[in-house]
């Protein structure tokens, strides 16, 4: 890790978990904590990047000298990512981003009746946000480049490559188990094309910079200063 090694990059982050509204005062969410996005962040600027983050609803400080768009819902985040992306030159996406939506939103709250009913929730899908980015011109014409996550229970190496395959990015990040959401520590491992290779357990903050070092090799402008 060096302080100049992400210069000149102009680096976009997701973040957080979604909330999906059900009603004003009701939704459906997850228990992503953001911390590793933001950390990712934080590394990123401190690396020299120009760095924008765009956080779902969580309760984190923004990192100094990171420019933060708050969103809510998983449109909400596409839109942000989509307009942000035309500028970006690197791309991770470490949100939590829900899988599906409630396939309306109640414009009132949900009245209990009395009669013992309870309300029908339909889904439809969210957008992907990262297979849309790296499907982008920018992205595809290697202006842009990708960055996923995946948290997996089982056979992480398996369904990491399966993913990076899937969403056709050049790296694809697997969360070490056991679960991660929360914690203030982490393994990663790390697939692209030439393989796989792992960083072992530490703090967030440490393997942020790690990966962010990663990154910065396979940008070739680790080096370049
Ligand atoms: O499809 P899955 O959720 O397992 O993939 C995880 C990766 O894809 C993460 O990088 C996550 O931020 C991203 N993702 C996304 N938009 C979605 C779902 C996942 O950007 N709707």
């Amino acid at each position: 890790f060096s302080p100049k090694m992400l210069a000149g990059q102009r680096v976009l982050i997701t973040a957080g978990p979604t909330f999906e509204a059900i009603d004003p005062v009701r939704g459906i969410t997850n228990l992503s904590s953001g911390k590793m996005g933001f950390a990712i962040a934080r590394a990123a600027r401190q690396a020299g990047a120009e760095v924008t983050l765009v956080a779902g609803p969580v309760h984190l400080a923004t990192p100094r000298g990171v420019r933060r768009i708050p969103v809510v819902s998983a449109r909400n985040m596409a839109q942000a990512v989509m307009e942000q992306a035309q500028q970006a030159t690197v791309f991770i996406a470490t949100a939590a981003v829900a899988d599906w939506r409630p396939a309306s939103s109640a414009e009132h709250k949900i009245k209990k009746d009395g009669s013992g009913e309870v309300p029908a929730l339909a889904f439809v899908e969210n957008p992907d946000i990262l297979a849309g980015v790296a499907a982008s011109e920018r992205a595809r014409s290697g202006q842009l480049y990708c960055v996923g996550f995946a948290a997996e229970s089982e056979n992480l190496l398996a369904h990491a490559s399966a993913k990076r395959a899937r969403k056709g990015v050049p790296l694809l990040v697997g969360n070490i188990g056991p679960a991660t959401f929360g914690q203030d520590d982490n393994a990663l491992l790390l697939v692209d094309a030439q393989g796989h290779r792992e960083l072992p357990r530490a703090s967030k903050t440490e393997l942020a910079r790690q990966l962010v070092a990663e990154i910065a090799q396979r940008l070739g402008t680790a080096r370049q200063r």
